[in-house]
């Protein structure tokens, strides 16, 4: 028999199991606790709450670590591409030579929407934001490929799919929002390269493609590619636990990335250095701002639920914003604000102790800026990016034979049993 946890409570003890992760992490399992004293725990925002088992992406948030499947953020950034990872975190394993062409010719084969799908974007108002519209026609997706999703074929299908269209219909958004025409995927571009130039390619004006962007765009996605059990993730599986289709499922992701508490932030972060900017460059009174607490302000692209060290993300994202503007031959200044904000951040005494660092979306808006990127889009970046990651938690939820409707429950503190009183009697 493992370790166990003893838990005394209205003169009865219980023996609380005590489970051990692969890197040694160590949880009370709490599933019959309920049963065994009557008690529930109580947990807001599921500080101190695993949801579940998960052998997809390891973090360490004391040491600023994360790996995908067990390989080091770093070095998947180094040298995999955005592809090969999203294999890697479905599948489990590195793709052969074999593996990652047939995965390829399957993103190809499925990279186009459905025509019909393009009358619903033209409705929408200008003015939407993009977020809105990927969710809702990711879920439309199902109406237009309502195959089954029960046999293994139909559901990698169904996986490569919603990976390549999401790509393509998040250019389309882009195109349809300036009034462009539409650029059709190519077979011949790889997944990155397609996206820039659906994004960018003009009859008028051809777009080049440069090795330099496509590498940093495979690098931005590969960062984003998964992040275990975070919000959006978390609304997937929970969305998922109801048995829905994988489509409804990742537009509860993408609805719950849209906030900028979450992947919203990279938007918040552009924005706000951009106040700074406009109103001289003055770092200190947004510092101070952030520290009030009667100011609803915080400091974006800063903190982190898990990481209490650098973001591992963040720093391969800041080396990447020089490299990038640097053989652009560009200067940004929201950079040096940027630079000059954490420089200062993080020698105050509240940041450092409440452990306040750059998280991934404190440099990203720069390096997608580099890109030409809307800053309307750039959550819409970390969307496609993060869609490995939903849709492997997604997988791994449904084959694991002891995942269940997610039902939490609550305590109730409304008013106690109170007879209904007539309208005339009011
Ligand atoms: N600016 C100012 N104060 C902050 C910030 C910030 N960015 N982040 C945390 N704090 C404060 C909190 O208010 C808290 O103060 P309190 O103890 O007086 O209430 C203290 O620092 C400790 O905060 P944590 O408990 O570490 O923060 P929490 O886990 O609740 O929140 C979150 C994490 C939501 C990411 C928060 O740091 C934040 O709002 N950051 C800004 C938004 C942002 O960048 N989000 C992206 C996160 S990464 C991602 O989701 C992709």
């Amino acid at each position: 028999m493992g370790e166990h946890v003893t838990l005394t409570y209205g003169g009865k003890t219980v023996e609380l199991p005590l489970v051990v992760g692969s890197e040694g992490e160590k949880a009370i399992d709490i599933s019959r606790l309920r049963r065994d004293t009557g008690l529930i725990t109580l947990d807001y925002g599921y500080a101190n709450t695993g949801s579940c088992y998960s052998a997809i992406t390891y973090m360490d948030g004391e040491n600023g670590i994360l790996r995908y499947r067990g390989i080091p953020v770093e070095e998947l950034a180094e040298h995999s591409t955005f592809i090969e990872t999203a294999y890697l975190l479905i599948n489990g394993t590195l793709p052969n030579r074999t593996q990652l062409n047939r995965f390829s010719v399957l993103l190809n084969d499925n990279s186009l929407v459905h025509e019909d799908m393009r009358s619903f974007y033209e409705k929408y108002p200008r003015a939407s934001h993009p977020m809105g519209i990927l969710s809702s026609m990711v879920n439309a997706l199902r109406s237009f490929y309502p195959e089954l999703q029960s046999v293994e074929e139909e559901i990698n299908i169904t996986m490569t799919r919603l990976l390549s269209k999401a790509r393509t219909m998040a250019a389309m958004s882009y195109k349809i929002s300036r009034g462009h025409k539409m650029v059709y995927p190519r077979s011949d571009l790889t997944y990155c390269a397609n996206f820039l130039n659906m994004m960018f390619d003009t009859p008028v004006k051809p777009y080049r493609l440069d090795s330099e962007l496509v590498e940093a765009l495979n690098v931005f996605w590969i960062l984003h590619a998964d992040h275990e059990q975070n919000c959006s993730t978390s609304a997937v599986r929970v969305v998922g636990s109801g048995r829905v289709n994988l489509y409804a499922a990742i537009s509860a992701g993408i609805a719950a990335l849209w906030g900028p508490l979450h992947g919203g932030a990279n938007q918040a972060v552009i924005e706000m250095l951009t106040d700074i900017q406009r109103s001289g460059g003055s770092i200190m009174p947004f510092i101070k701002r952030a520290k009030d607490k009667n100011d609803p302000f915080r400091l974006m692209g800063f903190g982190h639920r898990v990481y209490k060290a650098y973001d591992p993300r963040a720093k391969i994202m800041k080396e990447m914003c020089h490299r990038v503007l640097q053989n652009l031959k560009r200067h940004d200044p929201l950079l040096d604000i940027a630079m000059k904000l954490e420089e200062v951040a993080l020698q105050d005494a509240f940041f450092v102790e409440n452990n306040l660092y750059p998280n991934v979306d404190f440099y990203s808006g720069i390096v997608l800026r580099a890109m030409g990127i809307p800053t309307n889009m750039f959550t819409v970046m970390f969307a496609i990016g993060r869609l490995p990651g939903w849709i492997a938690q997604w997988k791994e939820s449904m084959d694991d034979p002891n995942w269940k409707l997610c039902r939490p429950r609550q305590i109730y503190t409304g008013p106690k049993k109170t007879d209904y009183v007539p309208l005339d009697e009011r």
